[in-house]
């Protein structure tokens, strides 16, 4: 079948809740014209990969199943600057720039996990010359239902098979969730975004180092206290150099990059209690709600779970700004403010199409 005719034929399967694809097209159309002209739902295979995203529901869509996030993970997220530090650094290794605010205002990248659309609102105040052009790309309805709503330029598919042409974009992110890819399908993953890059654009991948305190975050807190779980396995450095070669990159790189969570407050304690609240809504730590706890000893008790994983040794890392970043989480003033900070170093992976 023709691609155009595909299409077609495609406008009335279910997309979004409430939304088939016909109605999707028609507003990124009206709403988003540029990212209009990077779809193509005509690709070989979009048939059955609309059907598969038909049956894929996940942690990350709402907080009413027995496993679910979603609307928590949301609500930590209306606070863009908690994760700010690892987030700027990633968009200057995707666009090769030592300042993000050197990045081009036509710059296009695709980010493939992207939740509601996190990346892209931090974008707006980190690079604001660069205006809309992160597209939020995620497999959970609700996530991307919210992005749309937001006006943010957004698309529902899987990382493993994307409805965007190929050679569009400047760079593509995979991060804060690339553990969530199977690791059978992560070479699939990579050589998607390879194909929809331009040429000279960049593919940077961001996960954890297996065994290290950031992963062990997961495996000790997030897996023993959330409804869903976690078992997921993160990445090697190794495991990224190949995966990236594999997907036909070059001018591999991987780098330990300085990720932390940052709360800003008036007073100590506000900081550190806001930072527990943000780590208990974002990782869905209901299993620390045990007993009639209250928000105090909940609070408490996130903290001394992130006192228990977040402790890094004095070599560990090699990261950006080794010498200033604490080792493990600390409450500190900086002129008139608290901050809270809970360390956290990232493994990001790095190539160039
Ligand atoms: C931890 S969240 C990260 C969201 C956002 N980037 C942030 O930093 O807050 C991971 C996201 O990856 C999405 N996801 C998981 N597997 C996916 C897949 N195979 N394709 C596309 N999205 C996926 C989930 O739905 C979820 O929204």
């Amino acid at each position: 079948m023709k691609a155009q005719s595909l299409v077609h034929a495609l406008r009335d399967t279910a997309y979004l809740d409430g939304i088939d694809v016909g109605a999707y097209l028609d507003l990124v159309r009206e709403q988003h014209p540029q990212l209009y002209a990077e779809l193509d739902f005509g690709r070989d295979g979009a048939q059955q990969a609309l059907a598969s995203l038909a049956q894929v529901f996940n942690e990350f869509e709402t907080d009413d199943r027995d496993n679910g996030r979603g609307d928590s993970y949301r609500r930590a997220q209306q606070n863009i600057a908690v994760r700010m530090t690892g987030i700027r650094r990633l968009f200057e290794l995707a666009g090769g720039v030592q300042d993000v605010r050197d990045l081009p205002p036509t710059w296009r990248i695709l980010d493939l996990l992207a939740g509601d659309g996190l990346l892209t609102r931090a974008l707006r105040v980190l690079a604001p010359q660069v205006r809309d052009g992160v597209i939020s790309s995620d497999i959970a309805r609700t996530m991307v239902t919210a992005a749309l709503a937001a006006g943010l330029p957004a698309i529902r598919q899987d990382a493993r098979f994307l409805f965007i042409r190929s050679t569009t974009m400047d760079a593509v992110i995979l991060a804060y969730g690339s553990h969530h890819v199977p690791s059978d399908d992560r070479t699939t993953v990579f050589q998607e975004a390879a194909r929809v890059l331009r040429p000279g654009g960049r593919f940077v991948v961001h996960d954890f180092e297996e065994g290290s305190p950031s992963a062990r975050w997961f495996s000790e807190a997030v897996h023993r206290h959330s409804a869903a779980g976690h078992p997921y396995r993160h990445f090697t450095a190794e495991e990224l150099r190949r995966g990236l070669g594999a997907a036909g990159l070059r001018g591999i790189r991987v780098h330990r990059v300085y990720d932390p969570f940052i709360m800003r407050a008036a007073t100590r304690e506000d900081a550190a209690g806001q930072l527990a609240d943000y780590m208990h809504d974002m990782y869905g730590l209901c299993g620390l709600d045990r007993g009639d706890a209250t928000r105090e000893t909940v609070r408490a008790r996130v903290w001394h779970l992130c006192e228990e994983c977040f402790c890094f040794g004095p070599h560990d890392g090699g990261a950006d700004h080794t010498d200033t970043w604490p080792r493990h989480p600390a409450v500190y003033r900086v002129g008139g403010q608290w901050v809270a900070e809970i360390p956290r170093i990232a493994l990001v992976g790095v190539g160039e199409k």
